[in-house]
C-alpha cells in the first residue's frame, strides 16, 4: 500500500484541502480546528513547511512541522478518518523525519493527547519516547480537557 503514495508539499493552492483534512480529524475529537486563514499564517512562520500525502492524486492526509536551528516540531499530523489503517499516517511521519533531518534537524518533538492511543503507538513504532506531560493541555469540547504527553526522537 506504501509504495502507492505520493507526497505534495502544501502549497497554496491546497491550503483548503489541508484544512479540511485537519478538520476531518480532529473536529471529532473536539480539538479547535485549523481555517485555510490558520494554515497560511502557519505557512508563512520560519521554518514551517507541509506535506500531504496522496492516494490516485486525491490528499488523504496531512503533516505540518517546524525547523529551528537542529530541533523540529511536528505541529499536525493528520489522516482522513475513510483512509485509516491503510500506511498513510507512518508514511507521513517516515515522510517528516525525512524532511526535517534534511533542514537540519537532530531532534524531533511532538504533542500527542493522553487519551489518543493510536497516535502514541504510532509514535513509538516510529522510534518517539515520552519525555513530558502537560496537564490539560488539549480541549476536548463540553469543558473538558485531555493532558498531552510530550514525545521525542533523536534523529542521528
Ligand atoms: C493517528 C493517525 C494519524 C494514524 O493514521 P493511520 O493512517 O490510520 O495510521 P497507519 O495506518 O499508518 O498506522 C500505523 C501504525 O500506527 C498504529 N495505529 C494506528 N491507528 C491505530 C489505532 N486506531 N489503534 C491502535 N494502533 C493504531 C498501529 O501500530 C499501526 O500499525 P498497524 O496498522 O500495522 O497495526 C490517524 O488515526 C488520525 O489522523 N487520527 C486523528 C488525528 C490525530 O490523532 N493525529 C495525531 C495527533 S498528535
Amino acid at each position: 500500500m506504501e509504495g502507492r503514495f505520493t507526497l505534495a508539499p502544501v502549497g497554496a493552492l491546497a491550503l483548503d484541502v489541508a484544512a479540511g483534512l485537519h478538520q476531518a480529524a480532529f473536529g471529532p475529537m473536539g480539538e479547535p480546528t485549523w481555517t485555510r486563514q490558520d494554515m497560511a499564517g502557519l505557512l508563512a512562520s520560519p521554518g514551517v513547511r507541509g506535506l500531504l500525502l496522496e492516494i490516485g492524486g486525491r490528499a488523504i492526509g496531512v503533516m505540518l512541522r517546524r525547523v529551528t536551528v537542529d530541533e523540529a516540531e511536528l505541529l499536525t499530523l493528520a489522516v482522513d478518518p475513510a483512509h485509516r489503517r491503510l500506511g498513510a499516517g507512518r508514511a507521513l511521519l517516515a515522510a517528516a523525519m525525512d524532511d526535517v533531518r534534511q533542514a537540519g534537524a537532530r531532534s524531533f518533538f511532538l504533542e500527542v493527547g493522553a487519551d489518543n492511543p493510536a497516535a502514541q503507538a504510532l509514535y513509538a513504532e516510529a522510534g518517539f519516547r515520552p519525555v513530558g506531560r502537560r496537564a490539560g493541555y488539549y480541549p476536548r469540547g463540553q469543558g473538558r480537557t485531555a493532558d498531552a504527553v510530550v514525545m521525542r526522537l533523536d534523529l542521528l
